[in-house]
C-alpha cells in the first residue's frame, strides 16, 4: 500500500486543491467542505494535500488532521474504485454474510478496511444497512445485492474484477 501512496503523491498537482480552497477561503466553516471536495477530487487525503489545504486555509496540518480523524467520511489512505460493503448486522450474519466477507478476502487478498494493490477494491464490513428483508446484503458502490448465496457473490466480484478500466 505504501507504494501506491508514493505513486499518487508523486503526481500531486495542487491546482484543483488551490481552486477549491479559493472558493471557500472566506467561509467560517470552510474546512469540512474543502476536505470533502478535495477528497472527491484526489481520492483520499494524503500528506502533501493536507499540507496544501492547511497553507491555503491558514491553518496548521495538525488542525486539519484533527478534523479528518474526527469524521469517518475522510480517508487518509487510498480507496478502491469499487467499495464493497458487506453487511455484518445480525440478520445478515445469521444468513451467512461472514462467508461472503471471506470470499472478498480470498478473491482480492484484502482484509476488512483494506484496498487491493491495484486500487480496484476496498472491503468495508458494516453494521445493518436497513435491508434486512434481503439478508444477506452487500453494496458495491451504490448498488445493492440481496439474498446472496456465496457462489453468486463470488461471480459478482469476478465480474467487477473483469470490467474494463473505463467502466463501472
Ligand atoms: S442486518 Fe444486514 S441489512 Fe440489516
Amino acid at each position: 500500500m505504501a507504494e501506491n501512496e508514493v505513486l499518487v503523491t508523486q503526481e500531486f498537482d495542487p491546482t484543483v486543491c488551490d481552486e477549491i480552497c479559493e472558493q471557500y477561503k472566506d467561509w467560517a466553516g470552510a474546512t469540512i467542505p474543502v476536505l470533502q471536495k478535495t477528497q472527491d477530487a484526489y481520492g483520499f487525503l494524503f500528506p502533501e494535500l493536507v499540507e496544501r489545504i492547511a497553507d491555503n486555509l491558514n491553518m496548521s496540518p495538525h488542525q486539519i488532521y484533527g478534523v479528518i480523524t474526527f469524521y469517518a467520511q475522510f480517508y487518509t489512505k487510498p480507496r478502491g474504485k469499487y467499495i464493497i460493503r458487506v453487511c455484518r448486522g445480525t440478520a445478515c450474519h445469521v444468513q451467512g454474510s461472514g462467508r461472503i466477507s471471506e470470499i472478498v478476502k480470498e478473491e482480492f487478498k484484502i482484509s476488512n478496511g483494506e484496498t487491493s494493490g491495484d486500487l480496484k477494491f476496498t472491503l468495508e464490513e458494516v453494521s445493518c444497512i436497513g435491508a434486512c428483508g434481503m439478508a444477506p446484503v452487500i453494496m458495491i458502490n451504490n448498488k445493492t445485492y440481496g439474498n446472496l448465496k456465496p457462489e453468486d457473490a463470488r461471480k459478482i466480484f469476478r465480474e467487477y474484477a473483469n470490467l474494463p478500466e473505463d467502466q463501472g
